[in-house]
């Protein structure tokens, strides 16, 4: 079965899920998306209001913090999967639950396997702690790690920077070592 058959499923179960409750403050659940043909697959936190509203995700003002840290990495957004560890969008932007993540795990278990990625690029302390829960992202972050068979780079998450300028260096000097890695 092709990826794009694989993910295209996914997205369709998303978009009508009722998994969690979440399901029922949402607008427009969000499904990743993306080519992801560089072999980089980026996962974030939760749906914003902007992701809400369209159904994409990353699409808001983090969204364009994420396109700049891309290009720093040689790649452009349609060359990437983008997806989130919640695929609908918490009240208030609050960070998602324990319970929520868990419902909603299955999805992104599906969508990294349909694509197979090389690179996980776990963007922020909610995607890292999914993957590696005693991992700290102060400590974590900018180092390759392998589970499972599988490479994950953590990363701060890009609205983070906005709201605090002193990470700005460290994301940004994690996306110069992706763009290494990927040896373009
Ligand atoms: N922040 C996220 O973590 N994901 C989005 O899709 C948008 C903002
Ligand atoms: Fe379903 Fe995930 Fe949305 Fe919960 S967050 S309703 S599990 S798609």
């Amino acid at each position: 079965m092709g990826s794009e058959y694989l993910l295209g499923e996914v997205a369709k179960e998303v978009r009508t899920c009722e998994k969690c409750d979440l399901c029922r403050s949402r607008k427009k659940a969000v499904p990743g998306e993306g080519s992801g043909r560089s072999g980089v697959m980026l996962v974030g936190e939760a749906p914003g209001g902007k992701e809400d509203e369209s159904g994409r995700p990353f699409v808001g003002v983090a969204g364009k913090r994420l396109e700049e840290l891309l290009r720093l990495a040689g790649l452009s957004r349609d060359e990437v999967f983008i997806t989130n560890i919640v695929k609908c969008r918490p009240p208030g932007n609050r960070r998602p639950r324990r319970d929520e993540a868990e419902s909603c795990h299955e999805y992104l278990r599906r969508e990294i396997e349909a694509l197979n990625p090389s690179l996980v690029v776990l963007l922020g302390v909610t995607a890292l702690k999914r993957f590696f829960p005693s991992s700290e992202i102060s400590t974590a972050r900018g180092i390759v790690v392998e589970s499972g068979g599988r490479r994950y780079l953590p990363t701060y998450h890009p609205a983070s920077m906005i709201y605090n300028r002193s990470l700005e260096s460290a994301v940004s000097g994690d996306f110069r070592e992706l763009k290494k890695l990927l040896g373009r």
